[in-house]
C-alpha cells in the first residue's frame, strides 16, 4: 500500500467512525499547492509531447486521471503542466539559466482528458533546483475555461516532497510512484477535484 492509499484509508476510517460526512467510497481531494514564480509566459504549447527532438536522457510518461471524489471522470478537462528540465532550469525570465535551456524540450504543455478523465504526457523527469530540491511537476486543471486546481506532483523514488508540500498529509496525496521498465519511466497520478 503506498502512502497515498494509506492516507485515503485513514480518511475513510475517519469517515466510518463518523468524523466526516462522506461516503466511505469517496476519494480525498487533491490538495492545492503553489503556482510558484515560473508559470509559463508566452504562447501555449498545445501538445502533450514536450520533447520535440531526440531525447537526451530518460523520457517520463506522466499520466493519470482527473475525477470527482466519487470517481466520476472529468472528460474534456485541460491539464496544463510546467516544470524544470533535467538540469533544474525553467524556461522563464526569472530563472537565471536562460542561456542553458534545452533545445528539444518545450518546458510546458497541455493535454485534454478523454472520456475516462485520462491524460498522458511525454516529458523529462524534472531536475532539482537550489530553491526547491524536491523534484516536482507543476500543473493546473482547467474546466470550461476556469481554473479548478493548481497543484504539484512529487515522486516517491526521488525523495518525495521533502517538506515542500503544505503538510505531510498533502504531500502523501501529491506523491506519485516513478516506475522504471527498461528505458521507460512512468508515473501515474489520480487528480481528485
Ligand atoms: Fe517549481
Amino acid at each position: 500500500m503506498n502512502r497515498r492509499r494509506l492516507v485515503q484509508t485513514a480518511v475513510a476510517a475517519g469517515v466510518l467512525a463518523g468524523t466526516a460526512p462522506l461516503a466511505s467510497a469517496e476519494r480525498v481531494r487533491t490538495p492545492r499547492d503553489f503556482t510558484g514564480p515560473f508559470y509559463p509566459r508566452g504562447p501555449r504549447n498545445q501538445t502533450s509531447d514536450l520533447i520535440v527532438g531526440e531525447p537526451r536522457t530518460d523520457v517520463l510518461h506522466f499520466g493519470g486521471r482527473v475525477m470527482t471524489p466519487d470517481g466520476a471522470p472529468y472528460a474534456g478537462a485541460l491539464v496544463d503542466i510546467w516544470h524544470a528540465d533535467p538540469n533544474g532550469r525553467y524556461k522563464h525570465p526569472r530563472d537565471r539559466g536562460q542561456g542553458e535551456l534545452l533545445e528539444e524540450f518545450l518546458y510546458w504543455g497541455e493535454a485534454v482528458t478523454d472520456a475516462n478523465g485520462a491524460f498522458a504526457f511525454r516529458t523529462y523527469v524534472p531536475g532539482r533546483y537550489a530553491a526547491r530540491p524536491a523534484q516536482h511537476i507543476h500543473y493546473k486543471v482547467w474546466f470550461a475555461r476556469k481554473e479548478i486546481l493548481t497543484s504539484q506532483v512529487y515522486f516517491d523514488e526521488l525523495g518525495g516532497a521533502k517538506g515542500f508540500a503544505r503538510s505531510s498529509e498533502a504531500a502523501a496525496l501529491q506523491t506519485a510512484n516513478l516506475v522504471r521498465k527498461n528505458d521507460n519511466l512512468t508515473a501515474m497520478l489520480d487528480v481528485v477535484i
